[in-house]
Formats: structure tokens, sequence, C-alpha cells
């Protein structure tokens, strides 16, 4: 019996593939190479622009043909598509064929939801659930490891879906991500540990007594190894001094940091509800350049966000002018049913936004250019 997980998405989502993969051994499958060859097929979605949602729509569609040949073949969807109730509908009824979708809380139940399969049920089931700890992680990126520190977001950006289908923040207990990565470096074949959560500078804030995120830097590289320590994301109102010393002065951590800016123009940032100023962001920037020379810094922009100008556009462009990134991801803006941004007046045309995106890219090859 063979597996094969279709992953979209971000490095959290590459986790819970990891977590979809030991669950899937555990009950005797083994990963297979194609679509074609397995007995059940994973797709683990990304709700975060229209764009990935469009692509799983057209692969879940391609797999009728498979299902055809197949009548046994099971077919999951999981991940922050489903999460959202329209979308699970919309997917239960326009394809038929598909056998379970569940929420992004209910995977560890994933083997339930087949047992089930088998005498004949279609499901879609979901509840916030806790964080769990026991399961065993089928690693897939080579020589790093991936650690989840926590789930979910309390920022509530206004364009952003992940706190509605992530649900609020849940830290892990600092005594179980040590006792994780100890295990990790104790297999020998590892050189890298990534912590991840969407905001991983407000790590531990949920826990009782409190725990730093900074301190979990530091316990995590007291640990006896060669190794490098890594994270992501960090969002700009909580990255601490602390944090930045920790990055600074522990030769084990990366230097470098992913601090995403979305916007140079104080408005759009306030109407973002990103909660700092274009003059916080470079506040913060000038401080790591200044404690962490050669650090490496990339960011993501959105262009486009609903009633963006000209002029606010301008001084996107001029920031990543100031600040002089690695490199940057930048995004059209793309309005998701039920955030705060998708209901506003003034949605910018697509015409623009595609100029502006080009423009904001254009200018950051011209910079990488010139650094080397
Ligand atoms: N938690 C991370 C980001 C997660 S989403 C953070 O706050 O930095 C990754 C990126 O997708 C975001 O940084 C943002 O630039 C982009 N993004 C999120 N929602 C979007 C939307 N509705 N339209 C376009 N881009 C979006
Ligand atoms: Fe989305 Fe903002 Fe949370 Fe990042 S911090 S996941 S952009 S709501
Ligand atoms: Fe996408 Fe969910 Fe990650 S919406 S970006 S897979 S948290």
């Amino acid at each position: 019996m063979k597996f094969f997980i279709v992953t979209y998405g971000c490095q959290m989502n590459v986790h819970e593939s990891e977590k979809i993969a030991g669950i899937l051994e555990k009950l005797g499958y083994e990963c297979g190479q194609s679509r074609e060859e397995a007995d059940i097929i994973v797709f683990n979605t990304c709700a975060i622009r229209e764009g990935a949602e469009d692509r799983v729509l057209g692969n879940v569609g391609a797999l009728k043909r498979l299902k055809k040949k197949n009548k046994n073949l099971i077919i999951a969807v999981c991940g922050c598509m489903t999460q959202k109730s329209k979308t699970a509908e919309y997917l239960l009824s326009t394809f038929p064929f598909i056998d379970i979708v569940i929420g992004t809380f209910n995977i560890p139940k994933l083997g339930d939801y087949i047992e089930a399969v088998k005498k004949g049920r279609q499901l879609e089931l979901w509840e916030e659930g806790d964080i769990d700890e026991v399961l065993p992680y089928k690693r897939t990126s080579g020589e790093n490891a991936w650690v989840n520190i926590m789930q979910g977001c309390n920022n509530f950006c206004t364009y952003c879906i992940v706190p509605y289908v992530k649900g609020r923040e849940k830290s892990r207990q600092e005594e179980n991500i040590l006792a994780e990565v100890r295990a990790i470096l104790s297999e020998g074949k590892y050189k890298k540990i990534t912590l991840l959560g969407q905001n991983v500078n407000s790590y531990g804030k949920d826990l009782v007594p409190q725990v730093s995120f900074a301190k979990l830097l530091h316990d995590i590289c007291k640990i006896e190894g060669d190794f490098v320590v890594s994270f992501m994301t960090s969002h700009p109102k909580d990255l601490t001094d602390d944090v930045i010393d920790a990055v600074a002065n522990e030769e084990k951590i990366e230097k470098y940091i992913h601090l995403p800016a979305q916007s140079g123009n104080n408005r759009i940032l306030r109407l973002m509800n990103r909660k700092y100023t274009r003059e916080d962001y470079i506040k913060i920037i000038d401080k790591i350049k200044a404690k962490i020379p050669n650090c490496r810094l990339t960011s993501d922009f959105i262009v486009g966000f609903p009633t963006e100008t000209e002029e606010e556009f301008e001084d996107t462009m001029s920031l990543v002018r100031y600040v002089r990134y690695d490199n940057i991801f930048a995004f059209m803006y793309s309005p998701r049913e039920g955030t705060v941004a998708s209901k506003m007046d003034g949605q910018v045309d697509d015409k623009v936004k595609h100029e502006r995106v080009n423009k904001l890219l254009a200018l950051e090859k011209e910079l990488q250019k010139e650094v080397k």
C-alpha cells in the first residue's frame, strides 16, 4: 500500500505533511513515487491567495481519471483550504470522488477517517484541538529538521486568512520542544534545526509561566552538538532586542532574519493592522545591521492593498531601496473571503497590481546586481 502527498503553501505546511507521512507509515503505508501508483493521495492545501486555491482545485479535479482506473484509491484533502466551511462544501459537491475532507486540527485523526472510508463514508469534520506532542514525523528536508514551536496566529492582519483557518496562538511546552530537538540531534543526520511558527516572536506568551522566544533560543543553543538554529517567521512588532541579541551572540544561530514589512507606507500599514510604522520598522532594521554585521535579511510585500495609491506604493519601493534585502517576496493583494480588507472600498485593479509587483521585483533585481 502506497501513499502520495501533494503539499501547497508555507514551511509549516511542508512540516505538517511530514506529520501526515508519519501517520500513514504507522498505518502500514509506504511512500510512493507518483499519484499513479498511490493507494491514498493526500492534498495538503493552502488558502493564502486565490492562486494557491486555484492550483489545488485544478489538481484535485485531475484526479477523477485516476479514481476511475482504481476504485479503491482514497483521496483526502486537508490543510488550510478545507478549514473554511464554504470551501469544504464546495470541494465535496464539485468533486464527488473525494473521500475525506478534514480541517487543519484533525490531521492526527487521519487514521480513523481512512478506516471509516473503507466502510463507505465520506467525512468532513473539524474542531480546534490541542497542540499534539506524540506523533512521529517522517522528515523530508535533508539535513534540515523543521520543529514546530507554536500554531495559530492572533494578529489578524486585515488581509490574512491564517487566523481564521489556523486558530489562535498556542505554544508548545518548552521542555517538549527541547526534547524533540535533542531526539533529532541524537539521530546524527541533521545539521540544522528550523523553528516554525506564524509569529515566532510571540512564542511562550500563552504559557504559564511565560517563556520568552529568546530564552527558548538560548536553551536550544545550550544543547550539545554541531548544528545551526534558524527560525521563521518574525513579526516586526514583536521582534525584541533580546532576540536580536540572541542572534548576534549565539554562535549556533544562523545570521538570517525574515522580517516581512508588507508595505513601506504608514497609512497602508495601519489599514493592514500591522501595528508598526515605517519608522519603527527601519529602527529594527538599523538595529539588526548594527548588532549583526552581514545578517541576511528578507521580506514579504503586498502590493495593491485596497486604496493603495501610486505614491504609497512608491514608499514600499523606497523602503526596499533603503534596506537592501538579500531577497524579497512580492505578492499581489488577493481578497480572502471573511477578512476585513476584502470588504474595504477601493479594491485595486488587477492590471495595476501586476504593474506594481513587476516594478518591485525589477527593483529588487537591480539592487541585487549592485550588491555583487
Ligand atoms: N505569518 C507570516 C506570514 C504568513 S503568510 C507573517 O506575518 O509574516 C506569507 C505572506 O503571504 C505574508 O507575509 C504576506 O506577504 C502574504 N499574504 C498573506 N495574505 C495575503 C493576501 N490576502 N494577498 C496577498 N498576499 C498575502
Ligand atoms: Fe497572517 Fe498577519 Fe498572522 Fe502573519 S501575522 S499569519 S500575515 S495575520
Ligand atoms: Fe497557506 Fe496555511 Fe501556510 S494558508 S501559507 S498553508 S498557514
